[in-house]
């Protein structure tokens, strides 16, 4: 397959991911919270920018939409639950809805509300990847903004059943934080240790932590290993206050 997936990196610790179908130099750019990056990105390699995936609105996945559609008159899909908090959107997608991006294959909406309650993920199986947003990270999950714990606990459940060699694509690089706190809770994990030298040498070599197969992060990350909801709980709140 011709279709590569890289990261383009602004502010401190964002990752918009660009997926890039190499034949006919089409490209979609998930959550670019900044245009100029993407844009300069663009502009060099010469691609075609088709589509943007929003995940949430917060300003670092949307702040770029605005820029990005006035040049390339990209169709820009978002959540439905979000429709009035997010600019320019083409298209609304819900839970179960699938879109069909091309050379990309299709994509399917899982709704996983937690961070906000209206924060999606695209789920790509023919390429076997998963945007996440702030949903999911490496070894960690996003701060409860506007959910319960036990919705984010439910949206890891959904997370969990899927293909265990599907790659999760996370909107931050705070992998290295994440491991510090994952292994404060679970010492004894050897997977975890493994995982947490694999990331200091990567950022070491200032290279990204990313993308993570589901199967490494069902071994590593608390938040997909927590036994139950109230585990889940504990978890997040002890890492609300981890320094
Ligand atoms: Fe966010």
């Amino acid at each position: 397959m011709s279709i590569i997936i890289e990261p383009i990196s602004f502010y401190e610790s964002n990752y918009a991911w660009i997926m890039i179908d190499e034949k006919s130099k089409n490209a979609i750019v998930v959550d670019p919270g900044d245009a100029k990056p993407v844009l300069k990105y663009l502009e060099e390699k010469q691609l075609s920018l088709q589509a943007i995936l929003i995940t949430h609105f917060h300003d670092d996945h949307i702040g770029g939409i605005a820029e990005l559609k006035s040049k390339y008159s990209c169709k820009i899909y978002a959540p439905l639950k979000e429709i009035n908090k997010i600019p320019n959107i083409d298209q609304t997608v819900k839970d179960g809805d699938i879109i069909s991006l091309e050379a990309m294959g299709q994509a399917e909406i899982i709704e996983t509300p937690g961070h906000t309650l209206g924060s999606i993920c695209y789920y790509l199986p023919n390429l076997k990847v998963i945007f996440t947003g702030d949903t999911m990270f490496s070894m960690g999950c996003g701060r409860l903004f506007e959910g319960t714990p036990q919705q984010m606990y439910n949206s890891f459940g959904k997370l969990k059943n899927l293909p265990e060699d599907t790659l999760v694509y996370c909107a931050h690089e705070y992998t290295a934080d994440n491991g510090r706190f994952a292994i404060s809770v679970i010492p004894e994990s050897i997977a975890l240790k493994n995982r947490v030298e694999q990331v200091k040498k990567l950022r070491s070599q200032y290279l990204p932590t990313l993308p993570i197969s589901l199967l490494d992060e069902k071994r590593t990350n608390p938040f997909l290993l927590a036994k139950n909801v109230d585990e889940f709980t504990a978890f997040r709140k002890a890492k609300d206050h981890f320094a």
